[in-house]
């Protein structure tokens, strides 16, 4: 099903699809990285969970009518999607204040967005992700102007999508990072994955956390989390 390794990254491997011109493969490893890679680990069975619970979410926003690079699920670890060239944009959508903007902004965890906080991060490890504004991101990307107000109203719609998916699973989306991706006839989709390395999910009931803050707070079992998200996530795809 696959053919050349394109690119590995921190969390997932790209690989051409096999006789599939135009498609790849994406594979989910089973580390885990926080702080830039400064944070590192393998959970056996986090490839699996990730890429079951992003097909599922890409199906679902695919469902209210979302563009997207997913195709299909193959196996417990792969998934084949278009080829798309990555946009180097971090596009973070903030409902409330947690991580990064806490201690950037001076903010109380908890203080609501509404209407919710886009930011841009230029995607570049070795820049460790810095935060960037729009005229930036129109230096440091091919987007035009109006693609990228296109992005972000991409990433406001794909949140109430998330939200109203996560609100059923008794869950708050408290933040995320997606990325998009444009494909050859030039349209921009979403890309990427979402899934609980990406997001920040919270029970609506007990507060209690149930993403990749787990371990980069070295505060509860990783793979006990992103199961019990797979466990909801089935109950209703
Ligand atoms: P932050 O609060 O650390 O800026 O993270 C905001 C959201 O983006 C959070 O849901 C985690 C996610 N995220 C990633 O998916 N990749 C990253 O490299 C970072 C820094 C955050
Ligand atoms: N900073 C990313 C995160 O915490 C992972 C990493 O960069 O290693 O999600």
């Amino acid at each position: 099903m696959k053919a050349d390794l394109l690119y590995e990254g921190k969390a997932k491997r790209v690989h051409e699809a096999k006789d599939q011109p135009g498609k790849l493969v994406l594979s989910y490893k089973n580390d885990a990285t926080a702080f830039n890679g400064k944070k590192k680990a393998t959970f056996s069975g986090k490839g699996r969970l990730n890429n079951e619970i992003s097909s599922r979410i890409f199906r679902l926003l695919h469902d209210y009518g979302t563009e997207t690079h997913f195709i299909k699920q193959l196996n417990e670890t792969e998934q084949l999607v278009q080829q798309t060239e990555i946009i180097p944009l971090e596009v973070v959508v903030r409902n409330q204040a947690s991580g990064s903007i806490t201690g950037r902004l001076g903010l109380d965890e908890n203080t609501q967005f509404n209407p919710p906080i886009i930011e841009l991060f230029y995607k570049n490890d070795e820049l460790g992700d810095p935060l960037i504004n729009d005229d930036h991101a129109l230096v440091l990307s091919d987007v035009t102007g109006n693609e990228l107000k296109e992005i972000k109203e991409k990433a406001l719609e794909i949140n109430h999508q998330l939200q109203k998916v996560f609100q059923t699973i008794n869950i708050t989306l408290v933040d995320f990072k997606i990325e998009f991706g444009r494909l050859a006839s030039g349209c921009i989709v979403l890309a990427d994955e979402i899934s609980p390395d990406t997001c920040r999910l919270w029970d609506i009931t007990t507060q209690e956390k149930l993403d990749k803050d787990v371990f980069r707070q070295g505060t509860g079992d990783l793979l006990a989390v992103y199961r019990e998200i797979l466990k909801r996530l089935e109950e209703i795809s």
